[in-house]
């Protein structure tokens, strides 16, 4: 697909995903129409189905979302942003046959796998921000006549959003030794990558369910031992049961890439390591 030729709306446009493809767009010379909260609220039902009328976009990509995953345990509107808007998104998309562009995360399965998780494998969310997303793609999937694409991700971080790195270099000032879990395995993802990796599945016109990610995987300790690597501060593996939090987390959550290698074969975008995009991002801090 020529990009140039598309208009895309973007919803949830002031997020941490959403600025930096943004960014990324701008170099493909499409029309991009970014709207957050206060332009179109994904829950107003309404609200939607007036907006993607009036403005007819050919992609909808929608980042909008309830993400502070602790919160979500306790906060209803959760379900409502993550889950229930998806409904509306969706629908309102296939009546004016606009391509719809979501995503989903790893925390729709449990994490008891040893091998990495297959896009077809049964979802069993381990937290109440899983359930949520999965009701999304419920949602997006039980909608006739929908073109859609729903590319699950895991363990983001960009500049413009609260992230695990910049919560270790932070504490690393503070602290000369941390406590980081050494039993969550994933894959961190950069926005900015990830940014143009959801270009190059847009170019493809991919349709369905695919994973994306970086080449190879690690756990947080792992991520927190590399990135303060030139520091003063110690990182001490713990296990989960360590440090208790409000939703569960699952342990073995490794979202599988076989599909999207295969889709975009060839294109060195998959080639990158988790290392190589924590030290990328290292160096736009510098
Ligand atoms: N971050 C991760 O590690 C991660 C992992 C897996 C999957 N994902 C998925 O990736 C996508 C992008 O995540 P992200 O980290 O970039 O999210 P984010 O930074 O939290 O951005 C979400 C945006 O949506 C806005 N929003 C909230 N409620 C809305 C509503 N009712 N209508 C319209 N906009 C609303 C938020 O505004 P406020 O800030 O004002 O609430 C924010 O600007 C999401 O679908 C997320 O579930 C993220």
């Amino acid at each position: 697909m020529d990009l140039k030729e598309q208009h895309i709306l973007i919803s949830g446009g002031n997020g941490m995903l959403a600025t930096d493809l943004k960014r990324e767009l701008e170099k493909e010379n499409c029309k991009i129409t970014s709207v957050d909260i206060d332009e179109l609220d994904i829950c107003n039902e309404k609200g939607v189905h007036g907006k993607l009328a009036a403005l007819k976009p050919d992609i909808l990509i929608n980042c909008a979302a309830y993400t502070a995953v602790d919160k979500c345990e306790t906060e209803s509107i959760a379900y409502e942003i993550n889950g229930t808007a998806l409904k509306y998104l969706a629908e309102a998309s296939a009546n004016n046959k606009i391509k719809l562009i979501h995503f989903s995360t790893d925390y729709i399965f449990s994490g008891e796998f040893k091998n990495p998780i297959p896009e077809d494998w049964t979802p069993t969310p381990i937290n109440k921000y899983g359930e949520g997303k999965l009701k999304g793609e419920q949602n997006i999937l039980n909608t006739d006549g929908l073109d859609f694409l729903i590319l699950r991700v895991q363990w983001l971080y960009g500049k413009n959003g609260k992230n695990f790195i910049d919560t270790m270099l932070k504490l690393s000032k503070e602290k000369t030794e941390l406590n980081v879990v050494s039993d969550q395995i994933g894959r961190p993802t950069s926005t900015p990558y990830l940014a143009q990796l959801i270009i190059a599945s847009l170019r493809a016109d991919l349709k369905g369910i695919y994973h994306l990610g970086p080449s190879d995987y690690c756990s947080w300790y792992d991520l927190a031992a590399h990135v303060l690597k030139d520091t003063k501060c110690k990182v001490k593996p713990i296990p989960s049961s360590a440090y208790p939090t409000p939703a569960k987390r699952p342990l073995y959550s490794v979202l599988g890439l076989d599909k999207i290698n295969i889709a975009l074969k060839g294109n060195p975008l998959l080639e990158k390591t988790w290392k190589e995009l924590a030290d990328e991002y290292l160096r736009l801090n510098d």
